[in-house]
């Protein structure tokens, strides 16, 4: 089931998002929470952070688990997912540092990283909710549009689109990695709950095209229309301006 909360603005989307956080942790103090990168849930993460601070949440006994890493950056490289992570949620909140997780971007061997990374969210026995944003190529985590949808963590290509999007974020588009280590979507769609969230005009199209649109490995966000729990999106007016259109 899709559920869409609408929010006028990104701000209060993010506040939005960081309640259906809070329920979740809220319920089971010890959750595992799938946590995703992008500008998308920074808000989400700074009430999160706000809610911690005031005592109305803990995040103690929590386990997170992130969607990917990019190839070739080191955790303290300021456009790693380990340092926006840390910088953006886990070093301001009572989370403890050994129950988080990320791929490791440096891994000698990416393949046995991925293997690594794959028990790891097997031992986790699934996330109570998996947080999601969207590329402009309706790509999730890091699984870019393809002919087949991938199960576990895997070493991907990222395309020219996504290399162009996130290029926003380094000097230079030389500098920006082009390989990134993914959870896989059978990953993804074995969570217990989506969390999506779609910010600005930018998304308005492929988040219609993934929601309404044919379900199929080329628009990777289309797959959750076959999730079997509940979907939340949490989307601003802007990222909804196609769907409210139809
Ligand atoms: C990156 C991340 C995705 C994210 C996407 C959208 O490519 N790997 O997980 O959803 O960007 O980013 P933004 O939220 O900044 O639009």
């Amino acid at each position: 089931m899709i559920k869409i909360i609408y929010s006028k603005t990104a701000e209060e989307a993010g506040i939005k998002a960081a309640g259906v956080i809070a329920e979740v942790v809220k319920n089971k103090p010890d959750a595992v929470l799938g946590l995703a990168t992008g500008s998308s849930p920074l808000g989400m993460y700074a009430e999160l952070v706000r809610m911690n601070k005031a005592g109305e949440i803990s995040f103690k006994d929590v386990k997170s688990v992130n969607l990917d890493e990019y190839v070739g950056l080191t955790k303290d490289h300021d456009q790693s997912y380990s340092y926006f992570m840390h910088h953006n949620l886990f070093d301001h909140i009572d989370i403890k540092e050994e129950n988080t997780n990320l791929p490791n971007g440096v891994a000698e061997d990416p393949k046995a990283e991925c293997k690594r990374y794959d028990a790891v969210i097997e031992s986790m026995g699934g996330d109570d909710v998996q947080v999601l944003g969207i590329g402009n190529n309706g790509h999730i985590g890091f699984n870019e549009p393809s002919d087949v949808f991938s199960y576990g963590t895997g070493l991907v290509d990222l395309t020219d689109s996504t290399i162009d999007a996130n290029s926003r974020f380094f000097a230079t588009r030389d500098l920006v990695p082009t390989q990134a280590l993914s959870m896989g979507v059978g990953q993804i769609m074995a969570a217990k709950k989506i969390l999506l969230i779609a910010l600005g005009r930018g998304k308005a199209e492929i988040l219609e095209k993934s929601l309404f649109g044919d379900v199929t490995p080329k628009v990777p966000a289309s797959i959750l229309r076959f999730f079997k729990g509940e979907v939340v999106v949490c989307a601003d007016d802007e990222a909804l301006s196609v769907i409210k259109e139809k």
